[in-house]
């Protein structure tokens, strides 16, 4: 695999992907797709563990997920001594949560689009404790995106334990303003945790300039990293008093070895991150992010002049675009959303999810490396179809 053979992205690179032709892919936000060099990589890892199980957990693991965890924090602006990996997004929020000491009339502060997992946990948490979720409003589209960062602000009170901002939301693919957010919680003494689930390899990271306490950030999305490959970032101050959601034998030992071993575990996802870094800057690095964002913005134009509809997120800086359906007095369900997205799948062999908003159905469709312009084209045609069978 050359460089120059990654000058042209799109259809020139598809090959490196096992994605399946007859499927139009353009959802590399739900799961991510991993190449097959990056997964070659994983088996290269799965195969040295198995030829030698014992040595491999005793001798090699311990220093391969600390050079790991050292070659992600400098892509994200960090120290190694405060990343760990975790398997996915969901369980390093678990963590941050799971380890709050709450008391009753205590408050974690969200916003109106957080991660239904995250929300869940958030809402366990604090009935466990008597505690209480208070919701920054996060319409969408939302009229007054700009007055977002201090309506959130506001609902930071005399009880607030935690806040959680998404760094880029899932159902509405919006760049949240993490920076003045984290700002406002640092003079409010309250401990921000940033869901980045969607954040590396789609948008710039650095974790030492943002300073927010706690920082989660899949690797298997737009890293295109294997799947169980995620991160929970943390700053020193924090470290102390924060548990995985399984206990081990480094309990008590400290941030590192209370989330390096977790018990036995394939950890060989997390070994292929060198792998999946090096392959991101081969398709261009910082580059490849601009170019996906781009495409984004021209997909989602498109997608919302076929359609004859509007691009609910144009403007923000994401390899995501949010495209109503022209569809009136439809349900606005989850239900509905989840019944056209499937006849999207099995009459139009297209992955492409949906979401219900009070404002109507939404596509999310993503732009990676693999994706161009004629596969919206192509997506706005299938769209048309299923619009004209409702
Ligand atoms: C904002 C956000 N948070 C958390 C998650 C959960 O990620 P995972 O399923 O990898 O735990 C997602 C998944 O899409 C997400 O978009």
């Amino acid at each position: 695999m050359s460089a120059a053979r990654f000058q042209a992205l799109g259809k020139a690179v598809r090959a490196e992907w096992p994605l399946d032709d007859a499927y139009l892919t353009v959802n590399h936000g739900a799961f991510g797709a991993t190449p097959k060099l990056v997964l070659a990589a994983q088996a290269a890892w799965r195969d040295r563990m198995e030829a030698q199980p014992s040595v491999f957990m005793r001798s090699i693991l311990p220093q391969a997920l600390r050079a790991s965890a050292e070659a992600l924090a400098a892509f994200l602006g960090a120290e190694g001594d405060d990343v760990v990996f975790v398997d996915n997004a969901t369980t390093g929020c678990n963590a941050v949560l799971r380890s709050l000491a709450l008391q009753p009339g205590d408050e974690i502060l969200l916003h109106g689009q957080a991660y239904g997992a995250v929300a869940n946990t958030a809402r366990y948490v604090a009935e466990q404790a008597g505690a209480r979720i208070v919701t920054a409003a996060l319409d969408f589209p939302d009229p007054d995106f700009a007055g977002f960062a201090s309506r959130f602000a506001a609902c930071i009170g005399p009880r607030t334990r935690l806040a959680i901002i998404d760094h880029i939301t899932s159902p509405s693919a919006l760049l949240l303003p993490v920076a003045e957010i984290a700002a406002s919680c640092r003079a409010a003494g309250v401990p921000l945790l940033v869901d980045g689930a969607h954040g590396p390899g789609q948008t710039e990271i650095d974790l030492q300039a943002l300073d927010a306490d706690y920082y989660v950030g899949n690797c298997h999305k737009w890293l295109a990293a294997p799947k169980g490959c995620a991160f929970l970032w943390t700053r020193r101050d924090r470290q102390a008093g924060l548990h995985p959601t399984t206990v081990s034998h480094g309990f008590g030992g400290g941030y590192l070895s209370e989330f390096d071993w977790t018990g036995t575990r394939d950890a060989t996802a997390q070994l292929a991150i060198q792998s999946a870094l090096s392959f991101h800057e081969r398709l261009g690095g910082a580059g490849l992010r601009r170019r996906n964002i781009a495409l984004a913005q021209e997909a989602g134009a498109l997608l919302a002049a076929e359609l004859g509809t509007t691009f609910g997120n144009a403007g923000h800086a994401v390899a995501m675009a949010m495209v109503r359906l022209p569809l009136e007095g439809v349900p606005l369900t989850k239900a509905y959303a989840t019944s056209l997205r499937g006849r999207l799948l099995d009459e139009f062999q297209t992955d492409a999810p949906l979401h219900a908003h009070p404002s109507g159905i939404w596509l999310r469709v993503s732009a990676h490396a693999y994706n161009e312009l004629d596969d919206y084209a192509q997506l706005a045609g299938h769209c048309r179809r299923l619009v004209e069978t409702i």
